[in-house]
């Protein structure tokens, strides 16, 4: 009886050895995860394909789908832009079947065959589709940041609460190992008491002089702004580009910031910080991209850490401001035992001790997600909440938001993250802040 373990013990064994050294990962925690997989694993029945939608056919969205096709079939496609519909339709149209095109998300959530919603639109799109969604009972996977104000964070968790539906956040380095080992060594006091937090975000960019241009036949612009204030059209406040845009979104603050601020909330283990000031490093040239596309924040936390978020550049003009990896995109934490530093590709310390000593059984773990996708396609079978809950999704985009309204108002403030108000000197500007005017039709009554 004991020879087939013994058989498969040793396979396990290689296979950790193998994946430790194809990850630079330590074995101990690739034994733990691997172990650990093995006991969820949750297979799914070949008949078991929920019929998906997806919503934005730009590039993420498009991405996320083809992703998201592991899993399920997608049956439809929903875009403003009738060409990136097309484009979309042609790309998932398998076995001779051909998704549905919609240019209206409304007609498209009417639709009782639609289990799930994958949402790729940009920011100022996010809130109200993933409303509707909820109303009409399709689980999300929508894409971060998770809303494009703070306010409008309490009526998405809201509307997915009331509903029960299952929501996954597009932060998908919630699913990574190395984001995983670097939060879970922090919280467990690996780094001594944890001091700073540094958190780098590539620079955006500068631009202007647009080109006015009329407005291809094929695409909807007025619903495309939503939301945001009528503007002159340009190719480059749209497709793409909209990323730059305060209407839209909140430049890099909020485009690789979303993903980094989340993992520095994951690794200090607290909903939100209380202090925020933010400066300006290269300002937008007139008459173009209105976000900054070089900045400078500093966060304090409740329990004495001081986060930095900062956006770094090799060939800005006015100085790069990478860290002494001469590494420009990523979190590092450091304590009074050393510092941790990871990103996407790496994960380093001061002390590689730091990394190989196992954590004790009784250490505080992190849930363990390896696939982000599929952790939403799991949670859609089991009905229990993904690893970026919109919870998740809503605290960590207020980091974000938090920064872009101390860059608005040039001031430093204190911030309650229970009660999501500014306090103190400053707070009712800076609490105007909160929400933004929605222009009609597309304000929540547009969402159902
Ligand atoms: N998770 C990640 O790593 C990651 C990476 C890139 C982008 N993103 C996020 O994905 C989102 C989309 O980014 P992108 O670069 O793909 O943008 P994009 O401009 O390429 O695509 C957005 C698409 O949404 C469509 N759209 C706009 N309003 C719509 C509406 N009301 N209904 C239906 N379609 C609508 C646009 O026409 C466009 O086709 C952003 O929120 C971005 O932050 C996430």
């Amino acid at each position: 009886m004991s020879k087939p373990f013994q058989i498969s013990r040793r396979f396990f064994l290689q296979k950790s050895a193998l994946a430790a050294a194809a990850s630079g990962l330590p074995l101990w925690f690739v034994q733990r995860e691997l172990a650990a997989q093995e006991v969820v694993k949750t297979i799914a029945s070949p008949n078991d394909r929920p019929a998906i939608a997806l919503i934005g056919c730009g590039g993420m969205g498009t991405g996320d789908a083809q992703n998201a096709g592991r899993f399920g079939d997608i049956v439809a496609v929903c875009d403003v832009d009738q060409r990136h519909a097309d484009a979309a339709a042609q790309k998932f149209t398998k076995n001779g079947k051909t998704p549905a095109k919609y240019g209206d998300f409304r007609k498209l959530l009417e639709r009782g065959d639609v289990h799930a919603i994958v949402q790729g639109t940009p920011d100022h799109w996010h809130t109200l589709i993933n409303i509707a969604a909820a109303k009409a009972k399709k689980d999300v996977y929508g894409e971060k940041p998770l809303t494009l104000t703070i306010d409008e964070g309490k009526h998405v968790i809201q509307a997915v609460r009331e509903n029960k539906i299952v929501f996954q956040t597009g932060t998908q380095q919630r699913s990574s190992k190395r984001f995983h080992l670097a939060c879970e060594l922090v919280r467990n006091g690996r780094l001594g008491t944890l001091k700073q937090v540094e958190v780098f975000v590539p620079a955006g960019i500068r631009g202007n002089q647009f080109k006015k241009a009329s407005v291809p036949a094929e695409f909807n612009y007025d619903f495309w702004l939503g939301q945001a204030p009528v503007a002159e059209y340009v190719a480059e406040r749209c497709h793409t580009t909209f990323r730059w845009w305060f209407d839209y979104s909140g430049g890099p603050v909020t485009d690789w910031g979303a993903h980094h601020n989340d993992i520095a909330r994951w690794g200090i283990g607290l909903d939100g910080p209380v202090g925020v000031e933010a400066r300006v490093v290269t300002p937008p040239l007139p008459d173009g991209y209105t976000t900054p596309s070089e900045f400078a924040a500093t966060l304090t936390w409740a329990n004495g850490v001081e986060q930095i978020v900062k956006t770094t550049t090799a060939d800005s003009p006015f100085g790069a401001v990478l860290d002494e990896h001469g590494q420009r995109n990523g979190v590092k934490f450091t304590g009074t035992a050393g510092w941790i530093w990871v990103n996407r590709d790496e994960i380093t310390a001061s002390d590689k001790q730091l990394l190989l000593a196992p954590l004790p059984d009784n250490a505080v773990k992190l849930e363990v997600s390896n696939d982000h996708m599929g952790n939403f396609f799991d949670c859609v079978r089991s009905r229990k909440d993904p690893i970026a809950s919109v919870e998740n999704g809503h605290r960590s985009a207020c980091i974000g938001h938090l920064i872009i309204i101390a860059l608005r108002t040039g001031r430093k403030l204190a911030w309650n993250p229970a009660q999501e108000v500014f306090t103190g000197e400053g707070a009712a500007e800076a609490n105007v802040h909160l929400a933004r005017p929605m222009r009609a039709p597309y304000d929540y009554r547009f969402a159902g």
